[in-house]
């Protein structure tokens, strides 16, 4: 099967960075979203990243020009109709990607493939909701979706090898690194982040080093590009104790279970970057 048409559902962080790169990779590309606004401030935010892509001399004018002109916005999840591809990066709930995916079964051709870019939610569940299980994959983009070169490819217990084969070869046209996962809780990536991130949390909590001292010894003595701790305020504390949970739950092992002041930290609205504090203040 080509692909040559593609949704992206969801024009938030996750979702304008997949559409940019499928744009700027050759593939017609919808960006979809629910709200007009959300749609709008995607679209523009392609934009001056491609600008900005030609003032660093990384594409040219004509290049930028053809990538955006792929590009379209709607909030018509209908226009999906003569997609080969979809890819889902909504809000990470299972209700709300579970009722997407329903509706995508519905409207899409039967060959189309439903991808979701969810970073922790079971691949089988959703794709147990279609009538076309083994055309459901994950494909879990890294943040910023333009710089990071990994797609961990996450294969539903359902998934058929056509389906792999094809998002595999997909990955690689848009200039990334594909990685073959099965679906467990946390995937590759986060099973192995999010439990660091919670151990360097329960350093600062049982007083062994300070948020500052932590993030030093990973950066100078591990070479990490930042610590475990400046990363979580990033990603969000919100973000990181449901991964925790998802990871505690799924497993069912203490060893995944989230650090107290984790949830303290996420009870008193101090959620990192985005809501001005977190392990550091951002004011
Ligand atoms: P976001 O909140 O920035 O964007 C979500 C967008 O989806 C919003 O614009 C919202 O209006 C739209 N939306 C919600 N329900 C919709 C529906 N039914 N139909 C159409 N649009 C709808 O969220 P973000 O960060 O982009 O995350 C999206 C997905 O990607 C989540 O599943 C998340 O777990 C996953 N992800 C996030 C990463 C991150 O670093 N933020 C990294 C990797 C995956």
């Amino acid at each position: 099967m080509t692909i040559q048409n593609v949704m992206v559902i969801g024009a938030g962080q996750m979702g304008a960075g997949i559409a940019q790169v499928f744009a700027q990779a050759g593939l017609q590309v919808k960006l979809n979203d629910m709200k007009q606004e959300a749609l709008d401030k995607g679209l523009s935010g392609i934009e001056k990243r491609l600008a900005r892509a030609v003032e660093k001399g990384k594409m040219t004018d004509g290049e930028q020009k053809e990538a955006f002109a792929r590009l379209s916005g709607t909030t018509k999840l209908e226009d999906a109709s003569d997609c080969d591809l979809v890819i889902e990066a909504v809000v990470e709930s299972m209700d709300v990607k579970e009722s997407v995916f329903k509706r995508l079964d519905e409207i899409t051709p039967k060959h189309a493939i439903l991808a979701t870019n969810t970073s922790s939610l079971p691949i089988t569940e959703i794709a147990a909701v279609t009538n076309r299980p083994d055309q459901v994959i994950g494909m879990h983009f890294m943040n910023p979706v333009p710089v990071m070169k990994l797609v961990e490819i996450i294969r539903a217990i359902q998934t058929s090898d056509e389906t792999y084969q094809a998002i595999e070869d997909m990955t690689k046209r848009l200039n990334k690194s594909p990685v073959e996962v099965e679906d467990f809780p946390g995937f590759v990536s986060n099973r192995i982040l999010m439990p660091m991130i919670n151990e360097a949390i329960y350093t600062v909590y049982e007083g062994v080093a300070s948020p500052e001292d932590v993030d030093t010894v990973m950066k100078l003595g591990m070479n990490h590009p930042m610590g475990p701790l400046t990363l979580a305020d990033f990603i969000g504390l919100d973000t990181c104790l449901y991964i925790m949970e998802v990871l505690h739950e799924g497993f069912g092992d203490s060893k995944y279970r989230p650090c107290p002041l984790l949830r303290k930290y996420v009870k008193a609205g101090w959620l990192g970057k985005k809501s001005g504090r977190g392990f550091y203040s951002y004011e």
